[in-house]
């Protein structure tokens, strides 16, 4: 966020009020902007390989607002839905306002066990997944899974949501394209936000539905108006169609993959004895396993009061039994603050693991 280019920014939103037109100030379209949506569409042909047109697009308040539309439309008093285990736990806490029945499908070396999943709930009417970069794990659906995911989305007349929260950001060559690239049967829906590309501020995502599912969804938005104020997708719209887009993201990679390599150098640095990082190929968090368990609820105390704040990996378990770790975002944190960061987490770790002998 410290990089952000707000000035840009600025001047765009500026020149988008003044030029606001007499319609523009009455109703606008429920599913969005259409300009908005046909550039999106382009942008997801490149690149994710996601091939659809701006019909098929709808305008939300973030994932979690495309989530909160997905519910509404698609899922009745309930049914079942499998989530990932350990995964995102947000996912889980929409799931439980829409009065879904959740359902934990193991995470492994090869992403969602798509086999469990089967096993366990069969006639599941939703399956929610983070397939390039699973969350937290890190870990990419294989293509096997993918093929046999599908499968049985299309035999069992089951929806497959994909989270693709954070495809734009790849380290290592390029990443696999979006799960919906495959999908020859139509039966996912593909879920992007502008939190990680752009801001979390700004509230601003979309879902890209099955043809077959487009007027539905049109007429769910007229009643629920997921889409927000237009001022906002206009600006975006602008951004991507001038081609900033591209370019911040192209930019914020390559200082992505400064602070990661920074923030890795200070951990094994100054950690080496209590944390062990497992460098992912993507992403905006380090994943990292403690030497021994603590109380994580202690840590984050002791932490936020140096200035350090990190998710514990238990919060990311359903049922899972997971190592101890801590994911670190590394996004903010500039290549020349990583040394003390790390210094300040090795003080807070080193004190609970001597309190805890
Ligand atoms: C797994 C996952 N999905 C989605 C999101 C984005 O959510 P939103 O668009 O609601 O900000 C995040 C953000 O942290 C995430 O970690």
């Amino acid at each position: 966020m410290d990089v952000f280019p707000r000035k840009l920014w600025a001047r765009l939103a500026a020149r988008v009020a003044r030029s606001l037109s007499f319609h523009n100030y009455a109703r606008q379209d429920a599913a969005g902007s259409r300009r908005l949506r046909d550039a999106i569409a382009g942008y997801l042909q490149i690149a994710r390989g996601v091939e659809c047109d701006g019909e098929q697009v709808f305008i939300t308040a973030g994932y979690q607002g495309a989530l909160g539309l997905i519910a509404r439309v698609l899922i009745r008093n309930g049914e079942q839905v499998w989530v990932e285990d350990p995964g995102y736990f947000a996912t889980r806490a929409a799931l439980k306002w829409a009065q879904a029945k959740r359902v934990a499908i193991p995470v492994d070396g090869e992403g969602l066990n798509v086999e469990a999943g089967m096993r366990k709930a069969p006639a599941a009417r939703l399956a929610i997944v983070t397939p390039t970069h699973q969350f937290p794990t890190g870990v990419t659906l294989t293509i096997s899974r993918r093929l046999s995911l599908l499968q049985w989305a299309a035999a069992s007349r089951a929806w497959v949501i994909e989270d693709d929260y954070d495809g734009e950001f790849h380290y290592r060559g390029r990443p696999l394209p979006a799960l919906k690239s495959l999908d020859r049967q139509d039966r996912v829906l593909y879920c992007g936000t502008f939190s990680k590309v752009l801001f979390p501020g700004l509230r601003m995502g979309y879902v890209v539905v099955p043809p077959q599912l487009s007027d539905e969804f049109a007429s769910a938005c007229v009643c629920l108006q997921p889409a927000g104020g237009m001022l906002e997708q206009a600006v975006v719209c602008d951004f991507i169609e001038q081609g900033h887009f591209a370019r911040h993201i192209g930019r914020m990679r390559q200082l992505y993959a400064e602070r990661r390599a920074a923030l890795v150098t200070a951990i094994e640095r100054w950690c080496a004895d209590s944390l062990h990082v497992d460098v992912q190929a993507g992403g905006m968090h380090l994943l990292t396993y403690l030497a021994r368990g603590v109380e994580a609820s202690t840590l984050q105390k002791r932490a936020s009061a140096k200035g350090v704040a990190f998710m514990p990996l238990s919060q990311a378990a359903i049922e899972a039994s997971m190592k101890p770790g801590l994911l670190l975002g590394f996004a903010n944190v500039p290549v020349n603050g990583a040394d003390s960061a790390a210094r300040r987490l090795q003080e807070v770790v080193a004190a609970t693991f001597l309190e805890d002998q």
